[in-house]
């Protein structure tokens, strides 16, 4: 495993498999009730330069059921706000703690804390990726079909932060990745060029029931990403097409999955009734950001 996990990209099929296996085992002695303090004495920092609820809380949680405990730093409230460079916090962390997990706008950012810093970074949720998102939802789709090769993945919305990670997990996974989209807010080109590596595995439109055709899982995000409150009004017209609804459900597999990383926005990227009707999925979709994340946190800072 490598020191951080910054971004799928940066990431094996192996080493993605080992954490979804190692994330199922975490799950188990949790159900059980068998106390797990692998991480016993360790310190994980917490920025966060923007909103949370799922990512903070199971970052938190994770590391308290694993012995350890958490330090939040805001923006607001810690010395980032007023910048302080990257470089000099990543230091002073090092000093103090076992890994940083961290949530902000640019991936430059958590790269060049992660050069600076001594001990694991985890990525947290950028612009450009969400990596601890799609390792939860990897889990959640192979404990709900058994298996992730050989399925098709279909994402529908922005081609944001969500878009990139899916098509970086799913097809290093096996998965063939159909992503519906407008045509002026495709993915990231560095993701355009990996997905181009897969040929036959991938494929990009902005025809919506053309990627949902036969596909297994439904996957969808919000419409305006967070730093982009201000287009609202101008992405509602762009994306209102941009939806799982009982149309789209209809051209899907049968029992095809519905995903959604949520915060959900019903009546704008997913309708209440797929929603509701696939509540289950979606809810052990975020129970799973805890599995995953104690994973990633025991198998980077475990020989800190
Ligand atoms: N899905 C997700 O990362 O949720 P939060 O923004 O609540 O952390
Ligand atoms: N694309 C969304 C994901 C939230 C988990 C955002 O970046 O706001």
């Amino acid at each position: 495993m490598k020191k951080d996990l910054l971004k799928l990209l940066d990431l094996s099929t192996e080493e993605i498999l080992e954490i979804l296996d190692v994330a199922d085992q975490l799950k188990d002695m949790k159900k059980k009730g068998i106390p797990h303090p692998f991480l016993a004495g360790k310190t994980l920092a917490m920025i966060f330069e923007k909103n949370s609820t799922r990512t903070r809380v199971s970052f938190e949680a994770g590391i308290y059921q694993l012995g350890g405990n958490a330090i939040f730093l805001s923006d607001k409230d810690s010395q980032i706000g007023r910048n302080e460079p990257v470089e000099d916090t990543a230091r002073v962390l090092s000093r103090f703690c076992d890994g940083i997990m961290i949530r902000t706008y640019a991936q430059e950012e958590v790269e060049t804390l992660a050069k600076y810093a001594t001990i694991p970074v985890i990525n947290g949720l950028t612009d450009f990726c969400h990596p601890c998102q799609v390792l939860a939802d990897l889990q959640t789709i192979r404990e709900h079909k058994g298996k992730l090769e050989g399925l098709k993945l279909c994402y529908i919305g922005d081609g944001n932060n969500m878009a990139n990670s899916l098509i970086a997990g799913g097809l290093k996974t096996g998965m063939k990745v159909a992503i519906a989209c407008p045509g002026t807010y495709q993915p990231d080109p560095v993701m355009m060029e990996f997905a181009a590596q897969y040929p036959g595995m991938f494929q990009c439109t902005p025809d919506i029931l053309e990627a949902a055709k036969d596909a297994d899982v439904l996957y969808t995000d919000v419409w305006a990403s967070m730093g982009q409150e201000g287009e609202f009004n101008e992405r509602k017209e762009i994306f209102k097409d941009y939806q799982i609804n009982d149309t789209v459900m209809g051209v899907a597999a049968e029992k095809a999955m519905v995903l959604h990383c949520l915060p959900a926005h019903r009546g704008e990227e997913i309708t209440a009734e797929v929603f509701d009707a696939h509540a289950d999925e979606i809810f052990d979709e975020a129970e799973n950001r805890l599995h995953a994340q104690k994973a990633v946190m025991y198998l980077l800072m475990k020989n800190q």
